[in-house]
């Protein structure tokens, strides 16, 4: 059995080790900088700032300390080209690779740029990696590759058809992994993220996530529009989380070379709930928000409904999620307060 979470914490702080976090101005990576850096670890971070910002950086500098801060360097650099890669892995031990266009609805207007990204800097990425001889490689995929198979919760070796291009995208990053680890005996893990929520969460632009998305507009006293009945349901997974299965699998490598491990809460939550939840949250701030809920047209490429089984990460990761969908919310709602006021 792998260590703890809390175990790991401890081990990285007595031993630091030097990361690479791409994406690293976005939600997720920047979180993930923030905790390795609190961790007093090493870190590179790789973004271009296509959906990032650097106000997420900033946000991290005022949250850690001056000599944390000082073991952050930032390479402004785009993974579609190799000679980037390969400067940003250098001397680097784990690869958190988080780099990607996200949102299935992006794939769908603008399917060319996200497999340039998606498909091929992630190629860029592992092939950068392998050559640097990096002891861990972890890369973001998806709860999308579960497409149209029907079953539920979702298991990680039953997966059906994409239904977008962004979920074909995170599909073939898994190949290349698959036959990286059979080819060159690169070892890597895939999590498959399940809609993960938390502070810095862009709410603006036409792709924004549900909760930040309907967060930001029952703040702003707007209507909230639910895309089809309501009775969608997704296994919502707060960042911390997330940040956690990721360190824990920065260290525990498969022996097979490469695994994948659903990521989530292992809850299933509708969008009628949802909406619910984020009402009651708010109010515990001080917010009313009294509109009820418009209900227009599904939206093309969704999936219907999303619950994961967290088991193969609990057993060979040691991977424990801490947060409910609720706690995870009481938590990211003053953020979003404070951020969109
Ligand atoms: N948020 C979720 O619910 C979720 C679910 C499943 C998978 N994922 C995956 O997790 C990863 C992180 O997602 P996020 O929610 O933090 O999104 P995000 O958009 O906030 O972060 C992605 C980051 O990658 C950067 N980036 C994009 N293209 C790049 C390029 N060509 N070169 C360098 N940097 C580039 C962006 O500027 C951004 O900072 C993505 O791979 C996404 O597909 C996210």
């Amino acid at each position: 059995m792998s260590q703890s979470f809390e175990q790991l914490q401890e081990t990285l702080k007595a031993n630091p080790h030097t990361w690479l976090v791409t994406g690293c101005a976005g939600f997720i990576g920047s979180n993930l900088i923030e905790t390795l850096l609190k961790l007093e670890q090493k870190v590179v971070g790789l973004d271009n700032f296509a959906t990032g910002h650097q106000r997420n950086l900033d946000e991290v500098q005022s949250l850690v300390s001056p000599e944390q801060w000082a073991n952050f360097i930032f390479i402004e650099g785009d993974i579609r080209h190799l000679d980037t890669c390969r400067t940003a892995v250098k001397g680097v031990e784990y690869v958190l690779h988080q780099a990607a266009l996200g949102s299935v609805p992006r794939s769908l207007n603008d399917p060319i740029t996200s497999n340039d990204v998606n498909v091929g800097g992630f190629l860029n990425m592992l092939v950068a990696a392998r050559d640097e001889g990096v002891q861990s490689f972890v890369f973001a995929a998806s709860s999308s590759t579960y497409g149209d198979h029907p079953d539920l919760p979702k298991v990680e070796d039953k997966i059906g058809n994409p239904l977008s291009p962004y979920a074909v995208t995170k599909l073939v990053d898994e190949l290349y992994a698959r036959v990286f680890a059979q080819g060159y005996g690169f070892k890597s893990i895939g999590l498959r993220y399940f809609n993960v929520f938390g502070k810095r969460q862009d709410p603006n632009g036409a792709y924004a996530a549900v909760i930040p998305k309907w967060a930001s507009a029952m703040i702003h006293q707007e209507n909230i529009t639910v895309n089809g009945d309501g009775e969608t349901s997704r296994d919502f997974c707060f960042i911390e989380n997330v940040v956690q299965a990721n360190l824990l699998a920065a260290v525990n490598m498969p022996e097979s070379g490469f695994e994948v491990y659903n990521v989530a809460y292992h809850a299933q939550t509708t969008l009628n709930t949802l909406f619910n939840y984020i009402k009651e949250q708010l109010l515990a701030n001080g917010i009313h928000y009294d509109k009820a809920p418009i209900y227009a047209d599904f939206r093309k490429g969704d999936v219907r409904h999303s619950f994961a089984n967290i088991d193969k990460a609990k057993t060979q990761l040691g991977y424990e999620p801490h947060y409910s969908i609720v706690q995870g919310l009481a938590k990211a709602m003053p953020w979003y307060i404070q951020f969109l006021k």
